[in-house]
């Protein structure tokens, strides 16, 4: 038989400081009710000055590594657009604070996609034979990274860190992920893109624009472009593995806007009770998006062990994938407050 890698814990963390709606239309010209209706965020979590990605990762990283009661893994994937620093990679440095010795460590850059990426990574690794357990990690802060003048992006994103582990085990037992489609098409990476930092903007040899600094996004192309790509990718999954949108407990998508999630389970033909919505609480936490979705949900009780959970996400590049399991029986701790 196969090897497969099964999840095996989860955790996930948000920072401290919450900031509501309200606090958002003191930033920038936008409202609460124009936010709630048109994204259905109510409130994110912004990093306190002198926080960076690597500490969420960190907080992340051990409260999944308890959840699945280890304290070793062979290799740890970290996916994240904001890493502490363009070089070294922010890996090692987590690896080293969570005590996990000299394993290999490395980052991975697929925007809010990332998590999957990784996934995929650990996936391949674990079936290679070359690693037993791995800690796949989804954290970024773009709070740092917003326009002070852009209310397109400053209404979406929080930070955010996210976890899992992973060990090889059985293809037919709970937790297995089922196989994977993953994507990217270049043509279109200016829709949502982060110069400052990166050799085309230094090559360039002119000054450093303020608005280099920036997360810029074209919001309803990628709106667009969010809705194919998912709805694609779920449905190219589905048919590979034998599943059918019937058979769904949960839909969890990436959380950036709930209007984009209902769409694409109107596409899918999927019924939107079984969209799992996390966004409300914590805005688009970008590769952390959906395993703190999935910590949240598992924490709360939504979802249960033996439960169908297709999960797909979409980000700049632009990047997509999708991959599915049978939710396994894992513990897990409330990522942020629930109310
Ligand atoms: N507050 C109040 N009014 C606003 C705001 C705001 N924040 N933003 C836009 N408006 C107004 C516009 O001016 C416009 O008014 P008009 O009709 O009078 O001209 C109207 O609201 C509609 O504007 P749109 O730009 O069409 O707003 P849209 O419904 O597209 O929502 C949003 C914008 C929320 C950004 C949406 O496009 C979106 O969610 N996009 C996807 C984001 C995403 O998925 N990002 C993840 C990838 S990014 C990454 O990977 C890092």
């Amino acid at each position: 038989m196969s090897r497969a890698a099964v999840l095996t814990g989860i955790g996930a963390m948000v920072p401290d400081r919450m900031v509501d709606n309200d606090e958002i239309s003191t930033l920038v010209d936008t409202n609460d009710q124009w936010i709630r209706t048109r994204t259905g965020i109510e409130r994110r979590y912004w990093a306190d000055p002198g926080v960076s990605t690597g500490d969420l990762a960190v907080e992340a990283g051990r409260r999944a590594l308890e959840s699945a009661g280890v304290d070793s893994v062979d290799l740890v994937v970290m996916a994240t657009s904001t890493p502490d620093q363009p070089m070294p990679a922010t890996a090692p440095r987590v690896a080293t604070d969570l005590g996990l010795g000299n394993i290999p460590g490395y980052d991975l850059s697929a925007a809010c996609a990332g998590f999957i990426y990784g996934l995929h990574s650990a996936t391949g690794a674990i079936a290679s034979g070359s690693c037993e357990r791995v800690l796949v990690i989804g954290a970024d802060i773009w709070s740092t990274r917003l326009d002070p003048e852009d209310r397109a992006t400053a209404i979406i994103f929080g930070d955010g860190a996210g976890a899992a582990v992973l060990r090889a085990g059985d293809p037919e037992e709970p937790g297995a992920f089922a196989g994977f489609d993953l994507g990217s098409d270049g043509a279109h990476k200016d829709l949502a893109v982060l110069p400052a930092g990166g050799s085309r903007q230094r090559s360039r040899g002119e000054p450093l624009r303020e608005a280099d600094n920036y997360l810029a996004m074209r919001g309803k192309e990628i709106f667009t472009h969010a809705v194919d790509r998912m709805a694609g990718s779920s449905t190219a999954l589905l048919e590979r593995i034998g599943w059918h949108t019937s058979d769904l407990d949960w839909f969890v998508g990436h959380q950036a806007n709930a209007r984009i999630l209902n769409t694409v389970a109107d596409v899918m033909h999927a019924d939107r009770e079984r969209v799992l919505l996390h966004l409300d609480r914590v805005g688009n936490t970008s590769a952390a998006s959906i395993p703190l979705a999935l910590t949240d949900a598992a924490a709360d009780g939504r979802l249960q062990p033996g439960h169908r959970v297709l999960l797909t996400s979409f980000g700049g590049g632009l990047s997509w994938g999708s991959t599915a399991l049978l939710w396994p029986d894992v513990a897990a701790l409330a990522p942020a407050p629930r109310t």
